[in-house]
Formats: structure tokens, C-alpha cells, sequence
């Protein structure tokens, strides 16, 4: 059995990769949601034999990638779906705007919990609805960690608005990196159903679970999935983001048609090597995943303890789920822009904390989906650069 070296150190310099390209050559890009690894053979090989064939006319949806996801929910989640559920499409945005534009109308309300991943807020507002956001609880675990604690009194208040019609979740969270429990899920989806809000689930960080278990909010029971859109994909998982393939699972047939319809209106089309990753991901990328999670829980464990040491002026989730840890930078005499700070003087770029609404404002976002090596420059970097303060 191969063992895959996650501490190489690639360069990805001349490949246009957003993540290196849009900060400055002496500076490490520890932001967007994309790892600095190889993604699995099984997905290269099958995009090489694919391209080996030499045609590359439009295409159909593969039924072998549908069944794959179908064995793979309910081999992970005993989670029962068909075949005819599955739809595609060219990212989970686009999935995300395409169910703000398919569902509701002009002037409704799609409620979401902050901070969470920028785009919630973009698929309401992109389609002339208001993003009800509301901001969870920051709980402080110690003097060294925090969590978020959702606010059921809010949430049903703004659930029970007559304009609200929707509930988009992030479950693993980003940017706080947190499962929902069983209750929780509950809690959530029963709220949804009595007031008649459609869940649509983002679950594209569900494959990276560093300790605990996943539970899709569909795989509750029959009437949440009736009510529900799931929203997983290949991309976070196996590094594949530039690839555009994401699979949006809708069990109820009205839903799915009007997803389907929504998608359709703006031309989403997958393309071609972006399915053929999917299928050989899914299909050949279990154990390259398995020691993926090994190596990604290793360096979540080597940042904690290195800020925990080194920066204790810094407080962070502990993140269950995702490469991404969210930094509490509120403590440190920073005056003005904190991103602005650490990309100047530690020559570090993380994602802003305003990204992820405005609950976001004082915090910065850390990706350790890259080697040790990088990973350790990164954190010493923040040091030095913190060590400058007054
Ligand atoms: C919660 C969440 N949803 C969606 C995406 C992006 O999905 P895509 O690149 O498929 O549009 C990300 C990327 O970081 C994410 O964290």
C-alpha cells in the first residue's frame, strides 16, 4: 500500500493557482480553501485516460458518478438515496446562488448563522433576498480556546418571519470548523419544518473529519429529507476545486426540479475532467483520504500547540472537521486592518475575518491543508511579526 507524502513541498508557481497568485512571492498564502497536496492518483489516472480518448464534446451527467455517491452515502451515513437525486454542478456556489435564485422570491429572507463562509450571504443577496444572518454565541472554553453556540431562541424567532423561507446551514462549519451534533440537528430541522424553511445543507467539508462523526441534517429521517437540499462535493476533499464539480442531492421531486430548472437557466454545465476526477476520486481516493486526515489532524494538533506555547495572545477553535483554524486576533494591540498586519509584517496572507460576515470582524482564518514544513514557517512568521508589537 502507497503511503503518500503530504510533506513534500510542490511548487505551484506558473499553474495560475489563486491561492500563490494573489499575494506577493515572499509571502506564504495560508488563506482560500484549497491544500498544497497532490490530489490522489486515482483522480489524476482517471482524468489522463480520459483525455487520452482525444474527444471532449459536450456531455451527459456519468450514471457511474451518481452511483457512486449513492454507495457512498449510505455506506458512511446509512443514508439512503437514488441515483435520480443526485444533480450536478460547476461548484457549490454557483449550487448555492442557483437555489437562492430557484426558490422564494424578491424580498425574502434566507436566515443563516455567523460567521460562516462569505457566499451564504451572497446567495441571498444576488438574488434580491436579504440575508437574515444571525451571529452565534462566542463561548470561551479556556484561556486559550473558543466555540460558537447557536442561539435557538434567535433562530426560531427569525425562522418564524413570515418573509423567511430558507435556512442555509454550514455543517462541518467553516470557519469554525465544528460538527453539529444529533440534537442540534434536530433541534434545526424541526424548527425549519414548522415554519416552513427550506434546509439547504452545505456539507462540502463532511469528508474531512478529524475526530467525531458527520451527520448529514437529510439522513434524520424522511421528512427533513423531503424539506431538504444537500450540498457535498469532491473539491475540499481531494483538492480538486479548480476541477468545478459539485453534487447538489434533493430527494423530494418538486425540489429537485426546480433546482434543476434553476441550474439550467444559467447554463451550469459540468465539464468533462471535472467529472472524471469526481468518479476517480470517489471511486479509488479512500486511503489517499485516510492518510490525508491522519496528516491533516497532526498539523491541527502542531498549530494548536504552537500558538497555545508561542502566541497565547491568540485564541482558537479547535477545529473537528476542515484544514481551517480560526484565530481570535481581538487580544493583540493590532491598530486598523489585522489581515493587513500579518500579511506586511509576518509576510503571511490568512482570509480576513470580514469574509465570513460581520461577526467575523478581529478574527483571521489559518489553512493548514499544506505541508509541516509550510506550516511551521507560517506560525513562526506570526510570531516575529507579533513579537514587534507593543
Ligand atoms: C462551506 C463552503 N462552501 C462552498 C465552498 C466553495 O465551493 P466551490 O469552490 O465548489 O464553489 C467552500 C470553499 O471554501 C466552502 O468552504
Amino acid at each position: 500500500m502507497s503511503k503518500f507524502n503530504f510533506d513534500e513541498v510542490l511548487d505551484r508557481s506558473g499553474h495560475h493557482s489563486a491561492k500563490w497568485g494573489a499575494v506577493a512571492a515572499d509571502c506564504l498564502p495560508m488563506w482560500v480553501a484549497d491544500m498544497d497536496f497532490r490530489s490522489p492518483p486515482a483522480a489524476i489516472d482517471a482524468m489522463i485516460a480520459r483525455a487520452r480518448h482525444g474527444i471532449f464534446g459536450y456531455t451527459l451527467d456519468p450514471p457511474q458518478l451518481k452511483e457512486v455517491v449513492v454507495e457512498r452515502m449510505s455506506r458512511l451515513y446509512n443514508w439512503q438515496i437514488q441515483p435520480e437525486d443526485v444533480l450536478f454542478s460547476p461548484g457549490l456556489v454557483l449550487g448555492l446562488c442557483a437555489t437562492g435564485k430557484g426558490f422564494g422570491k424578491p424580498g425574502d429572507a434566507i436566515l443563516i448563522q455567523a460567521p460562516v463562509y462569505g457566499p451564504f450571504f451572497k446567495a441571498a443577496t444576488s438574488n434580491q433576498k436579504y440575508a437574515l444572518s444571525l451571529d452565534m454565541a462566542y463561548v470561551a472554553d479556556d484561556a486559550h480556546s473558543f466555540h460558537y453556540e447557536n442561539d435557538y431562541e434567535a433562530f426560531e424567532a427569525a425562522a418564524s418571519q413570515p418573509q423567511t423561507t430558507m435556512h442555509l446551514q454550514c455543517n462541518p462549519q467553516n470557519p469554525a470548523g465544528f460538527l453539529y451534533s444529533r440534537a442540534e440537528l434536530e433541534r434545526v430541522a424541526e424548527i425549519c419544518l414548522r415554519h416552513k424553511l427550506l434546509i439547504v445543507a452545505d456539507e462540502i467539508h463532511s469528508d474531512l473529519i478529524l475526530e467525531g462523526a458527520h451527520i448529514p441534517i437529510a439522513a434524520l429521517d424522511e421528512e427533513i429529507a423531503q424539506n431538504c437540499i444537500t450540498m457535498i462535493a469532491p473539491s475540499k476533499t481531494y483538492n480538486l476545486a479548480g476541477l468545478s464539480c459539485s453534487v447538489l442531492i434533493a430527494q423530494n421531486a418538486e425540489v429537485r426540479a426546480r433546482l434543476a430548472a434553476a441550474l439550467g437557466s444559467i447554463s451550469a454545465h459540468v465539464n468533462i475532467m471535472g467529472y472524471e476526477a469526481a468518479y476517480g476520486a470517489y471511486s479509488g481516493g479512500d486511503e489517499w483520504l485516510r492518510q490525508l486526515l491522519i496528516y491533516l489532524k497532526s498539523n491541527r494538533d502542531f498549530a494548536l500547540d504552537f500558538i497555545r506555547r508561542q502566541l497565547p495572545q491568540i485564541k482558537t477553535t479547535v477545529p473537528q472537521a476542515t484544514y481551517l483554524l480560526w484565530l481570535d486576533m481581538r487580544a493583540l494591540p493590532i491598530d486598523g486592518d489585522v489581515n493587513a498586519f500579518f500579511r506586511e509584517r509576518a509576510g503571511v496572507a490568512l482570509s480576513p475575518g470580514e469574509f465570513f460576515g460581520d461577526a467575523g470582524k478581529g478574527f483571521l482564518r489559518l489553512n493548514f491543508g499544506c505541508p509541516r514544513s509550510i506550516l511551521e514557517q507560517g506560525l513562526r512568521r506570526l510570531k516575529a511579526a507579533v513579537e514587534q508589537l507593543p
